[in-house]
């Protein structure tokens, strides 16, 4: 049986929640793999000891996953939204047809047979949902990107395992072809034809394309409450996500120290230690909601995203109550009012 990019990335997906999911089981045998799994994902506040800096790189490395992830985001979502203007086209039918009239006509060739292929509305409309997971991921690395570079000031002692550096690498590269993994194939064989075309036939000699503006954006207005909805949920945890980060990064403007730890107020941080973390659950849970719910690859994702996050937290409240005696009796980890 040929494995495809869908079940490879399920079983990556799997292969990185599973793990987390035994770590947190509360068997008193599991202990040593609890640790274990805890030394990979340890890093700034909670990787304080220099016991543990063999195989660690600094945590200001946090901006390397961003590069990553907008480079690898804008390459998917710009050849997705050509291939979807290019070749499922929802407002201007004409423009479609055209493209078909010209292949009856006998102007196909070797290097455009893709374009012979007639899509259905359903496969347009999942094609288009691919590039709207992916504007939503692109706003969301952008933005952390950003606050890597300007919002947090990481002293120069904190460090991150190096299996925590390579993990972030694998989600900012995986979690985007995640959400586009229904068409991506398609769109990789288009990228590579339109390329061929390029270097041989030269520029041109290809077929021009006509910026309409309208036509990459009026699709859009066809998705459904579904997808709004979703987005409305990504925007509510980008804000609050963004407000937390700002928190964060001015708590050492007020110490006056790089390496300080405060007990940080505000925004969700009144309800939870990790509201940062909470907030990032909910922009995953809104794009879960934007696919529509149905693809279990993006389930996966999400899966993974919670494990990981409720993982992390739960240790970053453990943190807080050692480190401060007045550390507020009614703030949870990450659940609010649960947990
Ligand atoms: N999608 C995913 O699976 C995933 C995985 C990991 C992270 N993320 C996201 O990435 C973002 C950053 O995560 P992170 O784990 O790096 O956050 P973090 O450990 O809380 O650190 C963020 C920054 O704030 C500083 N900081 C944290 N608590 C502080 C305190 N009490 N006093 C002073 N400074 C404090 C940290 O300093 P130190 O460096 O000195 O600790 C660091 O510079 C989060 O929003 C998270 O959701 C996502």
């Amino acid at each position: 049986m040929e494995l495809g990019l869908v079940e490879l990335l399920r079983a990556a997906w799997i292969a990185g929640t599973l793990p987390i999911l035994i770590a947190s089981l509360p068997c008193s045998w599991l202990g040593s793999f609890h640790g274990v799994v805890l030394g990979f994902g340890r890093r700034g506040k909670i990787m304080q000891s220099s016991a543990h800096y063999k195989f660690t790189v600094p945590q200001r490395f946090f901006s390397h996953f961003y590069v990553v992830a907008v480079a690898w985001t804008t390459l998917l979502l710009l050849a997705t939204w050509m291939y979807a203007c290019r070749m499922a086209p929802i407002v201007s039918e004409p423009f479609f047809y055209s493209d078909l009239g010209s292949y009856l006509a006998g102007r196909s060739n070797i290097f455009s047979f893709h374009r012979s292929r007639l899509i259905s509305s359903e496969n347009k409309y999942r094609i288009w949902l691919s590039v709207f997971l992916l504007l939503l991921m692109e706003v969301q690395v952008l933005r952390r990107l950003f606050e890597t570079v300007y919002v947090f000031r990481y002293s120069a002692s904190a460090r991150m395992h190096i299996f925590g550096y390579l993990t972030g690498l694998f989600f900012y590269t995986v979690a985007p072809l995640t959400l586009c993994c229904t068409c991506a194939p398609e769109v990789f064989k288009f990228g590579i034809n339109e390329v061929t075309e390029f270097l041989v036939k030269g520029r041109s000699s290809m077929q021009a394309i006509e910026f309409h503006w309208w036509n990459f954006v009026n699709p859009f207005s066809k998705l459904g409450w579904c997808q709004w909805i979703g987005a409305a949920i990504v925007l509510w945890g980008w804000i609050h996500q963004h407000r937390c980060h700002a928190i964060l990064g001015s708590l050492r403007e007020h110490v006056g120290k790089i390496d300080e730890y405060v007990i940080p107020r505000g925004d969700w941080f009144e309800i939870v230690s990790s509201p940062h973390y909470l907030a990032e659950i909910v922009i995953y849970a809104g794009m879960v909601f934007a696919s529509g719910g149905a693809d279990l690859t993006i389930w996966l994702l999400f899966g993974f995203v919670v494990a990981n996050l409720v993982f992390a937290a739960a240790e970053t409240h453990r943190w807080y109550l050692q480190k401060f005696d007045n550390y507020p009796s009614d703030r949870v980890a990450i659940i609010p009012f649960i947990c």
